[in-house]
């Protein structure tokens, strides 16, 4: 949730005079007027809106979820052309994208896994009322490999499944995009699960080892970033195949295969190609690369050649000042130099 959303979403439970209560650690809010606040955020579908109403206190956890989905996003493509700049902005979830590309599938798949995230651990921190840690496992012991489960293990189960409910809730609609995005909001959440850790600790005199419990947790947001960005450069190019019956797409096929192969439940898919996000365009919801930054030297795509799109660069000089050269004189004072250094920087015309 950016800054201005939890700002303007806090004034709507200010002015409705809404209290949240802390008990033992548990803050829950009050809802009294929860109808009036989830119909009021933007972006939100109509089943959304529904779970909104009945869990109040997991929109905001949602909202964190897909903010930090959104930010992952910008951090893997900021060198990129398409940068995930205009994600973020409008609604909790992102303008939506309208082409159905691989950009639209990094974007869904990291959103899923960001509100699974932001759920299970708000449920091992505490913070919501249905859930907690993952109590299963709770006092079990591993003969096999000689360790008990203890701690708090994430309750991974709910999170994902909270995650389906939500952001599967907003794919309504009867064709390819919505069997495209449902497929890879799965991607993001099995990545997610099947990047949970565990973690252990001994117990015993001087740190032997004479009892060992163990516990699951969450991955680091980061690595499900850098995952994610790799599954989006084999992204699969499919198509929907039709029911016979009602002739609505039903599944979706691998594109150059003539039989009906299926993608892998694990790898992004797209149904359209990629515009090059060169120039401004509404129709694709690409902003263009005018203004970016660009680097002269370097071979990547932030490259002034491939950023710009041949329309050429402009040269900014900047000159940079800074103390150097310190030396402390006994006693009792330190004598510096001037340094200058001029800097270029190019930005894409
Ligand atoms: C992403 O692109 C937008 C639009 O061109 C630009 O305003 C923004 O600064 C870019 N973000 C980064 C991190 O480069
Ligand atoms: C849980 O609540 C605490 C205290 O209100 C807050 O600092 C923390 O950020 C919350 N954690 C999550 C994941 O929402
Ligand atoms: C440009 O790219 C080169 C090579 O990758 C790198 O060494 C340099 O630091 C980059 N310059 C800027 C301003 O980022």
């Amino acid at each position: 949730m950016t800054r201005k959303t939890r700002l303007w979403i806090s004034r709507i439970f200010l002015c409705l005079g809404i209290v949240y209560l802390k008990i033992g650690g548990l803050s829950t809010v009050v809802a009294l007027g929860a109808s009036i606040i989830c119909n009021k955020i933007p972006g939100l579908a109509p089943r959304q809106r529904m779970i909104c109403q009945s869990r109040p206190d997991a929109i905001i956890v949602i909202g964190q979820g897909a903010q930090m989905g959104i930010n992952e996003c910008q951090f893997q493509f900021k060198n990129r052309r398409w940068n995930c700049s205009a994600l973020g902005e409008r609604t909790i979830f992102g303008k939506e994208l309208k082409v159905g590309s691989k950009e639209a599938a990094f974007t869904y798949a990291i959103i899923a896994a960001g509100v699974a995230h932001a759920i299970t651990t708000a449920c091992t921190q505490g913070n919501l009322s249905t859930c907690g840690c993952d109590q299963e496992k709770q006092g079990i012991y591993s003969h096999l490999d000689g360790w008990k489960w203890g701690g708090c293990s994430a309750d991974i189960r709910y999170g994902l499944g909270f995650s389906k409910v939500f952001m599967d809730a907003r794919e309504v609609k009867q064709n390819a995009r919505t069997l495209m995005n449902l497929h890879n909001n799965e991607v993001g959440r099995k990545v997610l699960e099947k990047n949970m850790r565990l973690e252990c600790k001994c117990h015993g005199v001087s740190g032997s080892c004479t009892t060992k419990t163990c516990w699951t947790t969450l991955p680091k947001f980061r690595q499900l970033g850098f995952l994610l960005k790799e599954k989006y450069s084999d992204a699969v190019h499919v198509e929907a195949v039709r029911a016979r019956r009602n002739r609505r797409p039903a599944f979706l096929k691998i594109r150059t295969s003539n039989s009906y192969h299926k993608p892998m439940p694990t790898d992004l898919v797209y149904i359209e190609r990629s515009p090059n996000y060169c120039e401004e365009d509404s129709l694709t919801g690409s902003v263009g690369t005018r203004g970016r930054v660009c680097n002269k030297t370097t071979h990547q795509a932030n490259s002034c050649d491939l950023m710009c799109c041949g329309r050429g660069y402009n040269t900014h000089q900047y000159s940079r000042v800074w103390q150097c050269n310190c030396k402390f004189l006994w006693c009792c004072y330190v004598r510096c130099n001037t340094c200058s250094e001029r800097t270029q920087v190019y930005t894409c015309k």
